[in-house]
């Protein structure tokens, strides 16, 4: 098994202001204890209620949960809604339709708002476009967008006509842009000339062409341009357009197709275990239910707040948290285009200053690499800044160690703001464990306690419940509506991945370890069991980085494993074997250079091993396996004291010891 240290832990609790408390959507631990044992009671009625509550059905549901072909479970299945209408048009209907609903500043600072009616008319101006160009519900369409208010209008112009979007970072590469357009099978992209971050102009649509250029996109008959900064671009005769010709005769009004409550909103693709990502599907119904949920549970939203979460709309936090969760329960939201270290590294704070925002939500590699700025720049401290307008942080994406959280309680927060640790995964598609900030007692890197309705348990390898204080392997005991449905293309593997045999088929695995407090019964996240790393939050398998490194033709063999590193949480260490002479000095240098810039061109920038290290060979087994577990070890620069008899040449240890 793995190895379920866990992280030192703290044991200060942390109370939530008294203030705080008393205006809380949920306040106190007794109405938290009170929603969950409402769950356990009645688990279906408890979830219908919410859904009946909290969303609007065009055909109300009559069944909650649907068991028969688990774990494909089915939520709300006979009910009928169509997402954008609620996130959007209901907005107009409660009195929010002059309400900001989003402040954009673009990278340069530029500020933009727009209303809840201005995006109502620009997202079924948008809807109508796509339908001109012949997109139907249940098409495909892949979106490759900067972050701006027309990618979040495309993805809800998908929703608003039932076609299942698949949003891509804008930092993957060609390849790795056309693997996913093929695996959807999409029939548009939507992306924009170019994107503009921390100054730099970098290119978008010259990346699309090269995608479709390397061939297997014939699916794709339409690519749609937003024009950001007016470069230079080729235009394919017939197949690409500007976005704003498509809209140009479009009406501001646009019927929503009413869609069943299991209809795919969005593929997402995600690493797994292998070299191939995997899609991860989503419901229309009950991922709404829960991004609206959690919105008001775990960001304790309120008609004035300023809610702001730094993510890119290309990972699941920028789906459920930006283009989803906040429009849905009617928030005013800040969007960015830019980095935090752009002109300087107080831009966050100069931002939630400049437009009093209330929820500040992100990543800790983010707190790390600004920890480190204020340490050095003065100017740059949060406290240089008048952050009294917050009222609630929160961390997503990784641990966040509790140094790093005490720095944002105290500095950021000025000790008046609860910080909520929030664990998730793009497959679980909302919160699963965290404090609710007017209720839960916080420990700093502890998540603390799952989100009412939400059954997470510590077992072992064979499914049994472990005691706390005792490390084992995260699980969820029941679905939950905004789960994961399947993978895309690959029901098989979704089974096997997520509700494997050896625990019986119907308990969702997470992939992660984790370990409960002994007194408090809080949660600690010890890390992903699987070949899963987790590089500032990004998420990536280190099979995909081999595959990528062995696609080049100088390479014989290469192992990826994760090094901690005190930014970004883990970094990317390769060990490589040549087809020829392993390098050393300068050749080895230039080498790894070429290495990285390789896996840069095959996924992504994020991609790129901080480290690569050369040897005549890797550790192996008698069989051949090679064994990562001491590769782990070396890459930390520890020395090894595992026993190594099973290895067949433990000589290339030594030598793949030294970093060069
Ligand atoms: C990790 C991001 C510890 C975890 C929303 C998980 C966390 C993976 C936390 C999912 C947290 C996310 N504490 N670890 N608060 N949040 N993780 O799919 O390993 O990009 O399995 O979703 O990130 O990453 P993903």
């Amino acid at each position: 098994m793995a190895d379920f240290a866990p992280l030192k832990q703290e044991t200060h609790m942390f109370e939530p202001p008294a203030s705080f408390v008393k205006n809380a959507n949920i306040s106190g631990m007794d109405n938290y204890r009170a929603m969950c044992a409402a769950s356990e009671r009645d688990y279906e009625g408890f979830w219908a209620q919410h859904a009946r509550d909290h969303l609007f059905w065009h055909k109300p549901f009559t069944k909650v949960l649907n068991q028969n072909d688990a774990p494909f479970y089915r939520w709300f299945e006979d009910g009928q809604l169509n997402v954008s209408y609620n996130c959007l048009d209901r907005n107009l209907q409660n009195g929010n339709a002059a309400k900001t609903a989003i402040v954009f500043e673009a990278d340069g600072g530029q500020t933009t708002r727009v209303s809840y009616k201005e995006l109502h008319e620009r997202v079924c101006q948008f809807a109508n476009g796509l339908k001109s160009l012949g997109i139907r519900k249940g098409d495909r369409v892949v979106i490759y967008m900067p972050m701006s208010v027309e990618g979040i209008a495309a993805m809800q112009a998908c929703a608003r006509i039932g076609a299942t979007h698949s949003v891509v970072f804008g930092g993957f590469s060609a390849k790795s842009l056309q693997e996913r357009i093929i695996d959807a099978g999409a029939i548009a992209v939507i992306t924009a000339d170019e994107q503009v971050r921390g100054g730099k102009h970098l290119p978008l649509k010259s990346i699309v062409d090269e995608a479709l250029a390397l061939g297997g996109c014939e699916h794709i008959k339409h690519v749609v341009v937003y024009r950001r900064t007016g470069a230079n671009i080729q235009l394919a005769e017939g197949r690409d357009k500007w976005l704003h010709d498509v809209l140009a005769s479009q009406s501001t009004a646009c019927e929503p197709e009413w869609v069943d409550a299991e209809h795919p909103l969005f593929i997402l693709y995600t690493s797994g275990s292998t070299g191939k990502p995997k899609g991860v599907q989503h419901s229309s119904g009950g991922y709404l239910l829960w991004a609206a949920l959690t919105m008001k549970w775990t960001f304790d939203i309120k008609p004035d707040d300023v809610f702001w979460c730094t993510a890119d709309i290309g990972w699941i936090t920028g789906h459920t948290y930006i283009a989803y969760g906040p429009l849905a329960v009617g928030a005013t939201q800040i969007v960015f285009e830019g980095v935090p270290t752009y002109p300087n590294a107080g831009r966050f704070w100069d931002m939630i200053q400049k437009h009093k925002a209330t929820i500040f939500y992100t990543a800790p590699t983010a707190i790390r690499s600004l920890i480190k700025a204020a340490d050095a720049d003065p100017d740059v401290h949060p406290k240089k800044y008048d952050l009294s307008s917050l009222r609630l942080l929160g961390s997503v994406g990784e641990p966040i160690n509790p140094e790093a959280w005490m720095w944002y309680y105290k500095n950021v927060g000025n000790e008046n703001c609860p910080v909520t640790d929030t664990f998730w995964q793009t497959e679980s598609g909302g919160h699963m464990i965290s404090p609710l900030p007017g209720a839960t007692p916080m420990v700093p890197g502890s998540c603390t306690l799952p989100l009412p309705g939400i059954m997470t348990a510590v077992v072992d390898e064979t499914g049994q419940d472990l005691p706390n204080g005792q490390g084992g392997i995260l699980v969820v005991k029941r679905p939950w509506p905004s789960m994961i449905r399947t993978i895309w293309g690959d029901p098989e593997r979704f089974r096997k991945s997520y509700f494997p045999d050896e625990l019986g088929g119907k308990t969702y695995l997470a992939g992660d370890g984790a370990v409960r407090n002994e007194k408090t019964g809080y949660f600690t996240i010890t890390g992903r069991i699987d070949d899963v790393l987790n590089v500032s939050g990004h998420r990536m398998g280190t099979m995909e980085i081999e595959s990528a490194l062995v696609a080049n033709p100088i390479v014989a063999e290469a192992a990826v494993v994760g090094k901690p590193d005190e930014t970004t949480g883990e970094s990317i260490c390769a060990f490589v074997v040549l087809k020829r002479a392993r390098p050393t000095g300068d050749e080895a240098k230039q080498i790894a250079k070429e290495l990285r810039d390789w896996v840069g061109k095959e996924i992504g920038p994020i991609a790129k091993p901080k480290e690569i290290r050369f040897g005549d060979n890797l550790p192996k087994t008698r069989s051949g396996k090679i064994m990562r577990r001491l590769l782990r070890v070396l890459a930390k620069g520890d020395d090894i004291t595992q026993d190594v008899s099973t290895l067949e040449n433990p000589a290339i240890l030594a030598q793949l010891k030294q970093a060069q």
